[in-house]
């Protein structure tokens, strides 16, 4: 995507050989600055994951890719395996919802196995490239994909925008590019369908006017913030057409782990008969479980994302404030899930498909016995 007339991705590296280094978009300087960052060393890398520089599914699968390969190109001779695997761990544990994560490291094992030294390094650096092309090509053929769905909603609904509401951020920023629910909107926009965004804040980080706004507002899509619990209210009085989200994690049957909130949406979508759809490529898929309530990890972060809210003061600062009594202890689970049986549909690379086992081997037959 663009910004300030330059093409991004999320992520990427810059400079050659040794001196070939991994950059990503500090997100968390989002939307006051625009500010990017060098990523030398698995530490870094596993600090970025973790205080959320970079986040989202996808994204996260990518920078987990890059991740071994900074590894890889700093692990000493004498332990090279060792430490290559202990990183490996560290990684993997900085965000335990994330399907991508998983699924990215396993990728890079696969490509390490027997390997060390300088071949390790080019095996897992050019699988770290192919992980972060396929997202970004996944992710397009996402947006082709769901613009038939926002065509149909347009069709249904002549003279007036279609009102799209989405949760959290599955914008580009949330994967290497395109993104996966807003991929859609942006494939609508661009081919002159009339769209309209309702953008839910998404405590406690606020991805959605953190993110979300800043990434439509700079691609001319129009859009409204909203309070999170105002989504159900609009859908009663028939202010939402489409409801598309991301996803974190899916289970071969259809349920999805996202962003907290997101099966209070699913609940109020359902109840007043509004179509619900989660994009996702199929690297966030996780074909070894079938109850997602039961069996996806709930990734339960630090109580001060809950007490604290930051945002620029009138001094032109970004401060953090308190919101609640200081002695007042919070919890802060980062996800829920979805049953399926409340998604109109998922929105994949190979098709849209109902939330079902059968739904999306139809569309990933060679997965019937993973
Ligand atoms: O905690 P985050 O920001 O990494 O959460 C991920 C998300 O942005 C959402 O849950 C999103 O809808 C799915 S990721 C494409």
């Amino acid at each position: 995507m663009n910004v300030n007339g330059r093409h991004y991705r999320t992520i990427w590296t810059e400079g050659q050989g040794a001196d070939e280094t991994l950059r990503i978009i500090d997100q968390t300087a989002l939307p006051h600055e625009f500010r990017t960052r060098a990523l030398g060393s698995v530490d870094e890398v596993c600090r970025a994951m973790r205080d959320m520089w970079v986040r989202g599914a996808g994204l996260i699968g990518a920078t987990a890719a890059w991740g071994v390969w900074v590894a890889a190109r700093t692990a000493p001779k004498d332990d090279f395996c060792g430490f290559v695997a202990r990183s490996m761990d560290k990684l993997r544990a900085t965000r335990p919802t994330a399907g991508n994560l998983v699924w990215a490291l396993d990728r890079q094992k696969k490509v390490m196995a027997g390997l060390s030294g300088e071949k390790a390094v080019r095996a897992v650096r050019a699988e770290a490239q192919a992980i972060a092309d396929e997202d970004a090509d996944f992710c397009r053929l996402i947006g082709e994909h769901g613009l038939s769905i926002i065509k149909e909603a347009a069709a249904r609904h002549p003279g007036r925008p279609v009102n799209i509401l989405t949760h959290c951020n599955a914008g580009w920023l949330a994967f290497v590019d395109y993104g996966s629910a807003l991929s859609p909107v942006y494939a609508a926009f661009d081919a002159g369908i009339p769209v309209h965004v309702w953008v839910d804040e998404t405590r406690p980080r606020n991805q959605g006017a953190s993110l979300t706004a800043w990434e439509l507002g700079r691609h001319g899509v129009p859009h409204d913030l909203i309070a999170d619990n105002a989504g159900g209210h609009l859908m009663q009085h028939g202010m939402v057409d489409l409801v598309i989200t991301g996803a974190d994690r899916v289970t071969r049957c259809g349920d999805a782990a996202n962003k907290i909130g997101t099966y209070l949406k699913a609940l109020a979508a359902f109840d007043n008969g509004v179509p619900f759809y989660v994009a996702l490529p199929s690297s966030t898929f996780d074909f070894a479980l079938r109850d997602g309530v039961r069996d996806i990890p709930i990734e339960e972060r630090g109580a001060d994302e809950v007490r604290m809210i930051s945002g620029l003061s009138e001094r032109g600062r970004v401060e953090d404030v308190l919101i609640c009594p200081p002695d007042t202890t919070a919890r802060n689970w980062a996800f829920d899930v979805t049953p399926a049986r409340l998604i109109t549909g998922l929105i994949t690379e190979r098709g849209v498909c109902s939330a079902s086992e059968q739904g999306i081997l139809s569309l990933y037959p060679e997965r019937k016995d993973a």
